[in-house]
């Protein structure tokens, strides 16, 4: 049997690139002071109904509990940050910066770079307004990407501003539900035939001319981008980032600054997503607290894809998985009288903090060989009649050293340099 469409198997070989991700992705958000922080994977439907808008409602797997309760697995992580945030904003010093890396749920159609279950990093900060928060949030989106050994040349951050598209739509009176309307219209834009773009269009009063050249000119109506693309380049990330306003992204809740990631052979579907949203606390707690708030949220799945079609990237990932997967020492028994002594010996190494495995007593020791190849081992400990005199391999370089029990630890230090 199979998992269902769009669920993964994670063979250990698979877990082990999902940990490389998991692993980069938490590296980066704690080097930028980002705390994890993690919520239920199950919510009332009413968390995302209001907040989420959109597709993503479509999209729910939701489901009557045995309680009567109308739940789904989580789509997103941005209401439920909301919702805890609502619950407990006294607690926390502002702006606080937050992430997580969890499992999210979609019934998406199954296509390249979506799946119906996938990991998504994300990142947010909390109670701060300014320009330069937009800018941290930037970098390190694409500091994550860095660090992963993806460089300018394989992605683009596409920066936009939705009060470029206010202030549009306030010159050609689209307000209220029509802005809603006409800003879910922009996201699509680009997939659509020029002449389905301007019969939608028609109904607002706007023609698909006037929309495009607002997007290649759209003058001083974001004036916030400047200073957000003057930060990254001080940084030296400017050639990271270009000025984009056909993104406008799907969801109801963002207000300000948004953008998306790519990869610059525009083979994948987007990489990462993501905005200001400084009226969701608002709403979210009837009004009571307001709290300017903005993140971005990164797929694994689009990601790996890239990574292992990246030479660079599929090169760095694979040292890391080739480390990961090694073993400090392992100890071949070359005479089966001596087991007692070798699983004592296996026992000290794994005690101080080794990672240590040991072949089959009986087995040919050319066979046990092989078998510390295989899992990678550093280094080979022979224990045979000579005990408690032992050889110390060091496998890479073919080199080896007499050791006994009390020495072996210094000398599988030696022998490593
Ligand atoms: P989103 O654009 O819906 O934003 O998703 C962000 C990223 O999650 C996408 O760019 C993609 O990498 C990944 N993703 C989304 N759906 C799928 C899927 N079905 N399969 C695989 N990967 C997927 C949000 O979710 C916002 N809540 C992000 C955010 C955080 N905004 C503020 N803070």
């Amino acid at each position: 049997m199979n998992p269902l469409p769009g669920f993964r198997d994670f063979y250990p070989d698979d877990c082990a690139k999902r940990n490389h991700i998991l692993d980069h992705w938490k590296r980066t958000a704690t080097r930028y002071g980002f705390s994890e922080y993690d919520g239920p994977n199950l919510e009332s439907v009413d968390v995302y109904k209001k907040k989420s808008g959109g597709e993503l409602l479509g999209q729910l797997f939701d489901f009557i509990d045995k309680g009567d309760r109308h739940v789904a697995l989580r789509p997103e992580m941005t209401p439920t940050l909301a919702r805890m945030i609502v619950a407990r904003e006294r607690d926390f010093k502002k702006p606080m910066k937050w992430f997580c890396a969890p499992t999210f749920f979609r019934y998406e159609k199954q296509q390249r770079g979506r799946l119906r279950e996938f990991l998504q990093l994300n990142c947010d900060i909390i109670g701060d307004p300014s320009d330069f928060a937009d800018a941290e949030l930037l970098a390190l989106a694409i500091d994550v990407l860095r660090d992963l050994g993806l460089s300018s040349s394989d992605f683009v951050v596409r920066l936009s501003d939705r009060e470029a598209w206010t202030n549009f739509a306030a010159r050609h009176a689209i307000t209220g539900e029509r802005f809603s309307a006409f800003l879910a219209l922009i996201d699509k834009l680009e997939r659509m035939t020029p002449a389905d773009a301007e019969s939608k269009l028609q109904p607002f009063g706007v023609t698909l001319d006037a929309v495009r050249s607002f997007i290649a000119n759209p003058g001083d109506a974001a004036p916030r981008l400047d200073a957000i693309l003057k930060n990254l380049a001080a940084r030296g990330l400017g050639d990271f980032v270009s000025v984009d306003l056909t993104i406008v992204r799907g969801l109801a809740y963002y207000t300000g600054m948004v953008f998306e990631v790519f990869d610059r052979a525009k083979n994948e579907r987007a990489l990462a997503g993501g905005g200001r949203y400084d009226t969701l606390i608002e709403t979210m707690s009837d009004g009571r607290i307001r709290l300017p708030a903005l993140g971005f949220g990164m797929g694994d799945v689009v990601l790996g894809n890239l990574i292992q079609e990246t030479p660079a990237a599929r090169e760095k990932r694979d040292d890391w998985l080739s480390q990961a997967a090694s073993l400090d020492a392992f100890i071949i028994i070359a005479a089966p009288e001596r087991t007692a002594e070798a699983l004592a010996t296996v026992q000290k190494l794994r005690d101080s903090g080794l990672r240590v495995d040991y072949g089959a007593p009986g087995e040919k020791v050319g066979k046990q060989f092989q078998a510390a190849e295989h899992k990678r081992s550093v280094h080979a400990i022979v224990i045979g009649s000579e005990f408690p005199s032992l050889k110390v391999k060091h496998l890479a370089s073919r080199t080896e050293r007499e050791a006994t029990p009390d020495t072996l630890l210094s000398a599988l230090q030696c022998t490593s340099i």
